[in-house]
C-alpha cells in the first residue's frame, strides 16, 4: 500500500502582472501629454525598459553615484536592529530592481526566524521573476508573491498582510523621483498598506549636500547615465513607432538649487520634426529645447519629516551614513 501522500507544500512563487499589453506603462497617453506642452517632459517610469534596467544596475556601481553603496552599507550596519524593532514575517518591496540591497535586509529578518513572505511590486518583468527565482533559493521556504505592475496604480493588487508584523520598503531614494505633491499622495497610499504601531514603512531618501557631489553623480565620466538618460527616446522609437535621432539629443543632469532636486533633460542639439507613428503626432524641438526625463529630489531632515507627516506617518528612527550622504527611516501610521 502507499503511504498517504503529504500535503503539497505552499507554492513558492506566484507572480501576477496587471500590465496589459495595450496599456504597457500607459506610455502612449503619458507621450501624448507629455510632448504636446510647453515644457515638454516625460514621467521617469519609462526609463525602465529591460535595457534601462541594466543601465541602471550599472550606473548603481559607478564611483560618481554614492546612493546605492551608501543604502547598503546603512543597511549591512542596521538591519539586524531594524530586524529586531520590526519583527517583520513580509517585506512588500516597490521597485525593487534587482532587490541587491533588499537581501541584506531579508537575511536579518531570515536570520531573526520571522520572514515568511516578500511581495516585490515592479514595472519591470523580468526584475520580477528574476528576483523571485533568486530568492526563493537564497531564502528557503519564504514565499514569494511578485506583482508585475505600476506602483501609482496597482497597489491595490498587494495582498492583505499575513498575521505578522509587515514593512513596506520602498529603497534607493525613488521616493525622490515623484514631484513633491505626488510624493505626499503616494506616501499616504503606502501608509494605507500598513496598520498602525504593528506595520512599518522603510524608506531611502538621499539627502541634500554639496552640489558638486549631486551633479557628478548624475553626470558620470563614463557616460552610463546619460546612455541611460536617452534610452528613453529608443523606448519611444520602439514602442510608438518613433523616429528620434538619439545621438541628436544631449543629456543635461543639474542640481536646482532652488527646488533641492537633480533634474535630467534631453537637449535638442538642432532643431528637429519627430513623428510618432502610432499616435499620428509630429513633434517640434527648437535648437536647445529640453525634454525633462527624471526630477530625483534630495531631502533635509524637514522635508522627511513633514512628508511623512503629512502622509499621516509617524516616524520612528533615521539611520545614517557618517557622512550624512543618505538616510533610511523607519516609521509607521498614525494611530487611525
Ligand atoms: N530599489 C532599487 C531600484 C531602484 S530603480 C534600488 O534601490 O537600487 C527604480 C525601480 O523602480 C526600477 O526597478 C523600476 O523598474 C521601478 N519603477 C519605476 N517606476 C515604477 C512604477 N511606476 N511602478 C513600478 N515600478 C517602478
Ligand atoms: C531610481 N532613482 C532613485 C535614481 C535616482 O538617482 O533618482 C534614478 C537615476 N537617475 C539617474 N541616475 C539614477
Amino acid at each position: 500500500m502507499n503511504p498517504p501522500e503529504a500535503a503539497a507544500p505552499p507554492a513558492p512563487i506566484t507572480i501576477h502582472s496587471y500590465l496589459t499589453p495595450g496599456d504597457e506603462r500607459t506610455l502612449a497617453d503619458d507621450v501624448l501629454d507629455g510632448l504636446t506642452r510647453p515644457f515638454k517632459e516625460l514621467p521617469p517610469k519609462h526609463l525602465y525598459d529591460t535595457v534601462g534596467a541594466e543601465l541602471f544596475d550599472r550606473i548603481c556601481e559607478l564611483p560618481e553615484y554614492y546612493p546605492t553603496r551608501t543604502e547598503r552599507a546603512i543597511l549591512v550596519a542596521e538591519s539586524a536592529r531594524i530586524a529586531q524593532a520590526t519583527r517583520a514575517s513580509e517585506v512588500v518591496e516597490l521597485g525593487p530592481g534587482t532587490a541587491e540591497k533588499t537581501r541584506v535586509l531579508l537575511g536579518a529578518l531570515a536570520a531573526a526566524g520571522t520572514l515568511e513572505r516578500y511581495i516585490p511590486v515592479d514595472v519591470t518583468e523580468a526584475m520580477v521573476v528574476r528576483v523571485a527565482d533568486e530568492l526563493t533559493t537564497t531564502f528557503d521556504g519564504v514565499e514569494v508573491h511578485g506583482i508585475v505592475g505600476d506602483f501609482e496604480r496597482h497597489l491595490q493588487h498587494v495582498p492583505p498582510p499575513g498575521d505578522g508584523p509587515r514593512i513596506v520598503a520602498f529603497l534607493g531614494g525613488t521616493i525622490g523621483n515623484f514631484t513633491p505633491g505626488a510624493r505626499r499622495r503616494f506616501l499616504r497610499s503606502l501608509a494605507r498598506l500598513l496598520r498602525p504601531g504593528v506595520d512599518h514603512l522603510l524608506l531611502g531618501t538621499d539627502l541634500v549636500k554639496d552640489p558638486a557631489i549631486l551633479e557628478a553623480a548624475y553626470n558620470d565620466a563614463a557616460g552610463v547615465t546619460a546612455q541611460f538618460n536617452r534610452n528613453a527616446l529608443h523606448v519611444l522609437n520602439r514602442e510608438l513607432g518613433g523616429d528620434f535621432d538619439v545621438d541628436a539629443f544631449e543629456h543635461h543632469a543639474f542640481f536646482d538649487r532652488e527646488h533641492e532636486w537633480i533634474e535630467m533633460r534631453l537637449r535638442a542639439t538642432r532643431r528637429m520634426t519627430v513623428t510618432l507613428a502610432a499616435l499620428d503626432l509630429r513633434v517640434e524641438f527648437a535648437p536647445r529645447e529640453e525634454l525633462r526625463t527624471e526630477i530625483s529630489a534630495k531631502f533635509t531632515p524637514e522635508r522627511l519629516a513633514g512628508d511623512l507627516a503629512a502622509a499621516g506617518l509617524e516616524l520612528e528612527q533615521v539611520l545614517t551614513d557618517d557622512d550624512g550622504l543618505f538616510a533610511l527611516s523607519l516609521s509607521t501610521p498614525a494611530a487611525r
